[in-house]
């Protein structure tokens, strides 16, 4: 076959336009730092063409069980948190990136994997740039993830890589990390954003066109990026983050994108001496240092997937030496905590102007659903009275601009699995009432309905807020020469 011509051009991020040389700024749009580097190839009767721009099979979309397209049969990865992840186990021939800091677990994860998938006499390559065989298979020993059906290479040249994978025909190529493959037929440094979008390039067609399911590792830059702005979450099918704090041993594997399944799922994992474990249970984990009777802290029970995670959230107010009070939030979104507090304010008289106010959700944990408001106004309460919440409450709902509480999906299955933990009272939404009336007469007189949060004191501490300091409110402004 007659090899394909190809040689190098720079095209402007911005206008599209090409020039032969790198530039600083482009001479058509006068932007600044927008030439990246692309590799064309001649094609007949097209001229230069971008490698991307290859034509395709085209295949009518139909009912048909008949048609060419096979279903697919997901490949499990004998680790259910990781296949919960993914919706259900791995699609062949899809292109999966796995980003996260460095050291956090990631080569580990899927080296774990790699056992997994051989134990169904399926096969592995796995290409360590990294890291070199003799490394990769003391690791590998020394978790026990030794399989007869797993290839290990050290290779961080991509053509390399990719011959290897059409000789061996893998059913799973790993591939770690993206950050240290390159092109030779690019100048730039291996991690640069045309490497990156070259590289991934080759490995998504790799993917598509062989059926190997493709695994890529990514290290998350300082600004949060897995190698260049978005550049690799655009071209894969599934987006995995594996995250978690360094100094802590719980990791959360999370789906940012997914073509294959929802995006909801998460599986948690334990690190520890023998690698990482899975955490069938994380609700006991999230809650195991929780204290007696604790000021600050309420317990939610949010939805993840379709699974109930109870988790910890703990509010601490404190007077501010400082003229702008600081906010600041752990795994809760900020401007929602802006929200809930000039809701506290108006409804509750709460007022936190000059006071600092922190808000974590323990564990590491991120909570994106609104059903998290009622207990972030909870613990606000409680640390801001200096009053104790009962160690037995859990409680869930949405926080409306006028105060009222909104009714959230599942709290019948929030309830029944906090109710399976130890929870036995529960602060529910009005709007729920009629989806909690199967709990039976027992489970339901733990349950206590909210309308509004004017009713959340009279219901948080029944006994009255013994402890009760009001948070002192800045002075309102009565003429013009305020002082801040
Ligand atoms: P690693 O998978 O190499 O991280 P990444 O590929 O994301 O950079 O994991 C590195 C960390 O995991 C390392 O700092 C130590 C810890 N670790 C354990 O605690 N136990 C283990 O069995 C292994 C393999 C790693
Ligand atoms: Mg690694």
């Amino acid at each position: 076959m007659a090899k394909t011509r190809s040689r190098n051009i720079f095209v402007c991020n911005s206008c599209g336009a090409q020039s032969p040389k790198w530039q600083g700024r482009c001479n058509e749009c006068g932007e600044w730092n927008t030439l990246q580097e692309e590799v064309v190839v001649q094609d007949k009767g097209r001229g230069w063409v971008s490698k991307e721009a290859t034509s395709s099979e085209v295949v009518a979309l139909n009912t048909s069980e008949k048609s060419d397209a096979q279903p697919f049969q997901r490949i499990s990865t004998g680790i259910s948190e990781f296949d919960r992840t993914l919706g259900g186990g791995v699609v062949p021939g899809s292109f999966i990136l796995l980003g996260g800091d460095p050291g956090i677990g990631k080569s580990t994860l899927l080296l774990q994997m790699t056992k997994g998938i051989g134990d169904q006499n399926l096969k592995v390559l796995y290409v360590s740039g990294e890291e070199s065989v003799q490394q990769t298979l003391m690791r590998a020993r020394r978790l026990k993830t030794v399989s007869a059906n797993t290839f290990i290479a050290s290779e961080s040249n991509l053509d390399v890589i990719i011959e290897l994978t059409k000789k061996m025909e893998p059913d799973v190529l790993i591939v770690d990390s993206i950050q240290t493959v390159y092109l030779s037929e690019l100048q730039s440094a291996p991690g640069t954003v045309s490497q990156v979008r070259e590289c991934s390039h080759k490995l998504m067609n790799l993917a598509k066109s062989s059926g190997t399911a493709v695994f890529l590792i990514g290290h998350v830059t300082k600004d949060g990026h897995i190698a260049g702005p978005k550049t690799l979450e655009h071209m894969v099918d599934t987006v995995l983050s594996f995250e978690g704090d360094l100094h802590h041993h719980y990791r959360i594997l999370r789906s940012l994108k997914n073509r294959f399944g929802t995006t909801n799922e998460l599986g948690v994992f334990q690190m520890q001496s023998g690698g990482l474990q899975e955490v069938t249970n994380p609700s006991e984990l999230f809650l195991e240092e929780r204290s007696e009777n604790p000021q600050g802290s309420a317990v939610l029970a949010s939805m993840e997937g379709s699974r109930v995670i109870l988790c910890e959230v703990q509010s601490l107010t404190t007077p501010s030496p400082l003229p702008m009070p600081r906010r600041n939030t752990i795994g809760f979104d900020l401007q929602r905590t802006h929200l809930i507090l000039a809701v506290l304010d108006k409804h509750l008289d709460l007022h936190l102007a000059n006071r600092d106010v922190f808000v974590n959700i323990v564990g590491g944990l991120k909570i994106n659903e609104p059903a998290v408001d009622l207990a972030v106004a909870a613990s606000l309460l409680s640390s801001d009275w200096n009053s104790d919440m009962d160690s037995k409450m859990c409680l869930f709902g949405e926080i409306g601009l006028t105060g009222e509480v909104r009714g959230v999906v599942q709290a019948d299955q929030r309830i029944k699995e906090a109710y399976k933990l130890g929870f036995t009272k529960f602060i529910v939404p009005f709007a729920n009432k009629k989806h909690v009336a199967d709990l039976g007469p027992q489970l339901l007189k733990s349950v206590q309905f909210i309308k509004s949060v004017k009713e959340l004191p009279r219901l948080l501490f029944p006994t009255g807020a013994m402890n009760r300091k009001p948070s002192k409110g800045r002075e309102p402004a009565k003429s013009l020469d305020l002082e801040f």
